[in-house]
């Protein structure tokens, strides 16, 4: 606990990134993502697949959506930590992918975006 506290003082957004995550802001660096994935009640799949109830979801699962084999065959399970490496370096994790997404470099963005997709369940409920 001082442990805890003493490296609060002195690494405030270290500590925040590792343990605070925002779904409302997460909902914003998901604007980063609409111009391909759809997510929400109703969401379909478009440049690529929709991503409700993503979190704990197995790559390649959306029914309907023509996923490369890289991301079929990954036997990736997306947990919160697969997701957080994904996401960094989409094709350094899935080698082939047609996700043509740089990455997000950014810790804090990576957990307030994981906090927003794990509030987004099967069936589109958004927070
Ligand atoms: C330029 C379009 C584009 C952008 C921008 C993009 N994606 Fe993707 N994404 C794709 C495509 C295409 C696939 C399918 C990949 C494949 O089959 O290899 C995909 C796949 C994924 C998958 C795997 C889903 C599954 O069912 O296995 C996740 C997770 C994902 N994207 C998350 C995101 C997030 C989060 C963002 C925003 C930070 C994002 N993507 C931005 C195009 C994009």
């Amino acid at each position: 606990m001082l442990r805890t506290i003493i490296a609060a003082a002195l690494f405030p957004f270290a500590v925040s990134a590792a343990f605070a995550q925002d779904a409302d802001a997460g909902k914003r660096v998901f604007n980063k993502c609409v111009a391909c994935h759809a997510i929400g009640p109703g969401a379909a799949n478009k440049v690529g697949p929709e991503l409700n109830g993503l979190i704990g979801r197995k790559a390649g699962s959306v029914v309907g959506y023509n996923y490369s084999d890289a991301n079929k065959n990954s036997g990736i399970v997306w947990t919160e930590q697969e997701f957080a490496a994904y996401i960094r370096d989409p094709k350094a994790v899935v080698k082939g992918t047609k996700m043509a997404f740089a990455g997000l470099k950014n810790d804090k963005e990576i957990a307030d975006l994981t906090a927003f997709l794990k509030a987004c369940a099967v069936g589109g409920k958004t927070p």
